[in-house]
């Protein structure tokens, strides 16, 4: 096995207590310590899996990679920052602020739902890879009567005024009536897709959530403006390493 070594300051860094010099303001304090000693040198090396830290004596616990999800409420953006708007970012505590998180794809400032959180750049662009063809499962409300003509266009696939191509989806009738509801399954993730699919067909989304990406559905415990780390068959279940049980 590998030894990973570290130095301390970018090891708490990481974890997300704090800038560099932040980091190098805590251990000027002799508030971190290292199996149970008073680290007085930010340049010390570690060896993360052999290593005890603590900061006021709570322990720093060192992961690679940090997976989130988040049940997003409306009136978020999807962004790290933003002049105007709140962002997704500003749900999180500060540790979990600072730890180079970036949103796996965008959800609209009105949209609700499944939004993944992560610093494994890697896993993102595996997600997003229009080539990957990952796919996502919305819940719609919508203002009309949706028909099996819908249904049918959808899966011939769509081509907007402007040339906007969507690719063959599937959309599952809940209830038709003056509101609707629908599931649409699509595998782009393309400017305002849902709502521009569903105009397409001369009706309007008055609500969205995502409920599904990949075979990780959005967790039932998971309360608007929630969020946690993965579970590891989560994890998995994001990855397509695993089935889910039940499909939407
Ligand atoms: N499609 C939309 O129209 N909006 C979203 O936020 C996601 C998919």
């Amino acid at each position: 096995m590998q030894v990973k070594k570290i130095r301390i300051d970018k090891f708490l860094v990481h974890i997300g207590y704090g800038s560099r010099s932040e980091v190098h303001k805590l251990i000027k304090e002799k508030r971190v310590t290292l199996n149970d000693k008073i680290i007085h040198k930010p340049d010390m090396h570690l060896i993360i899996e052999e290593s005890k830290v603590c900061v006021d004596g709570g322990q720093a616990v060192y992961q690679e990679f940090y997976y989130y999800v988040l049940n997003k409420p409306q009136g978020v953006i999807t962004a790290t920052e933003d002049k105007r708007y709140r962002t997704v970012m500003d749900l999180l505590l500060p540790i979990d602020q600072r730890k180079s998180l970036a949103p796996v794809g965008r959800l609209d400032k009105d949209t609700e739902g499944l939004l993944i959180l992560t610093n494994d750049g890697k896993l993102t662009h595996e997600l997003l890879s229009p080539k990957k063809h990952v796919d996502k499962v919305y819940y719609a409300k919508i203002r009309g009567m949706i028909t099996l003509q819908d249904v049918k266009q959808f899966e011939e696939g769509i081509i907007l005024e402007d040339g906007t191509s969507y690719r063959s989806s599937k959309l599952e009738i809940l209830h038709a009536g003056d509101i609707s509801e629908i599931y649409v399954t699509i595998s782009e993730g393309k400017f305002h897709q849902v709502k521009r699919m569903v105009m397409s067909v001369g009706k309007e989304v008055i609500y969205l959530k995502r409920i599904k990406m990949g075979a990780l559905e959005l967790p039932e415990d998971l309360n608007i403006g929630e969020y946690r780390q993965l579970t590891e068959l989560e994890l998995k279940l994001l990855k397509g390493e695993k089935q889910g049980d039940r499909t939407l």
